[in-house]
């Protein structure tokens, strides 16, 4: 039977992600994989978190296996504002938490409660490849701001800004990584912070700040969030446990003006009602056991080995006129090749000789970027890492007949 039919017009929007349809062909086969944006498992706190589950399971059981309330178990919530406040996070006397099933549902949250159709949106180009998705199904307009080392060019984004407000239009909000950017692996400067919250009070809009990668740096960094900065309330923070403790506990918050929260309540309620309780219980004692601090830490130490092997090699091997930033944290290194690449046709090429990377197109707003491809760092060995960079560096100099 066709089910066609019964598929609803306003599902269109739902496109099948290219990266978890190339990671679906790819499993079958023995490549070395830099699409993914896992973690490494090695990083994972195991065996804390399993004493941590059983304690919580049998003694707190009643309460950890029950359902709880939309905005999150209230013990939780008083522990991560704690934890936020011991991480320089500024959180003001008007702001709310509300837990998420990990930060893409607090993405889907911001989408649906804050966007209406034909509304005005703000993005880096490139930026996260989920929020585009979860920003999309609101059918806003997506304007992409250019991006270098130094993060979201604000002179860039002024120019828009101004020329906008000329033509009438209201921008409801601006979306930013600032700390090392997935993909682009940009973290932005202090100058670009202060200029982003000056326009945003000149021209009125939200700033969402999605911080998911600040807790572990690999380099002395200026990483003081935009919501510390903020002092007209105007930020909107979310950042999650998914890369500090475990992405299958799917915890994740956002933090923003009361008025804001209550609304973002009310669109949680009827997605799932709550965040699992159970993985509450779980960060909530992670947190105060100093395990969410350990795992940050052990993060930190194996991520900066294997992005130091990954930048050096593509240093040794890729051909000139190519260029990637030197990510201060994150996962997640973009080259930009010379124009002639694309990497999408190239990639089969590249499956052949057993590497797979994820075509950039995606990542921008205008689908441009052809020539870039998105290489994660975490998940592959350091063997791989290296041989597989060598491998991408031969591949690329084939397309360009050199
Ligand atoms: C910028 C950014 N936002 C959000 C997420 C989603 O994380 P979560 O596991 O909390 O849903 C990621 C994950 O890679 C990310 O890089």
């Amino acid at each position: 039977m066709d089910y066609s039919k019964f598929i609803a017009r306003a599902s269109e929007v739902f496109k099948a992600s290219e990266i978890r349809e190339l990671l679906k062909v790819v499993e079958a086969r023995k490549v070395i994989s830099f699409a993914g944006g896992y973690p490494d498992p090695q990083v994972f706190p195991r065996e804390s978190l399993a004493r941590i589950a059983s304690d919580v399971i049998l003694n707190y059981g009643d309460k950890a296996l029950q359902y709880s309330p939309t905005k999150g178990v209230t013990v939780f919530r008083q522990t991560l504002l704690k934890y936020l406040k011991d991480n320089n996070v500024r959180i003001s006397s008007n702001d709310d938490v509300i837990v998420t099933t990990g930060s893409q549902q607090s993405l889907d949250i911001v989408s649906r409660t804050l966007v209406d159709p034909g509304d005005y949106i703000i993005t880096e180009n490139p930026t996260y490849l989920a929020a585009l998705t979860a920003f999309r199904t609101a059918r806003p307009n997506i304007i992409g701001i250019p991006i270098d080392e130094r993060g979201m060019k604000t002179d860039v984004l002024e120019e828009k800004l101004r020329n906008l407000k000329s033509s009438g239009i209201r921008v409801k909000f601006v979306y930013t990584i600032p700390v090392a950017h997935n993909p682009a692996g940009a973290t932005m400067s202090s100058e670009r912070k202060k200029h982003l919250l000056e326009l945003a009070s000149r021209y009125d809009f939200i700033v969402i700040e999605d911080d998911p990668y600040s807790f572990f740096v690999y380099d002395e960094a200026d990483v003081t969030r935009l919501k510390t900065l903020d002092s007209e309330d105007r930020v909107v923070y979310i950042s999650t446990m998914s890369k500090t403790l475990s992405p299958g506990l799917r915890v994740g918050w956002i933090l923003g003006p009361q008025q804001l929260v209550d609304v973002f309540e009310r669109a949680k309620q009827s997605m799932d009602l709550h965040t699992p309780t159970l993985s509450q219980y779980i960060a909530k004692e992670a947190i105060e056991k100093g395990v969410v601090s350990e795992t940050a830490e052990k993060a930190r130490r194996i991520y900066r080995v294997k992005r130091d092997v990954m930048f050096n090699t593509l240093s040794e091997s890729m051909v000139e006129k190519s260029w990637w930033v030197k990510p201060v944290g994150g996962l997640f290194l973009m080259v930009w090749l010379p124009p002639e690449i694309d990497t999408k046709e190239m990639l089969p090429t590249a499956i052949n000789e057993g590497v797979v990377y994820v075509p950039g197109a995606s990542f921008f707003v205008d689908e441009s970027g052809r020539n870039t491809m998105r290489l994660n760092f975490s998940y592959p060995s350091i063997e791989e890492i290296r041989s597989g960079i060598e491998i991408l560096g031969k591949v690329v100099r084939r397309k360009l007949g050199r």
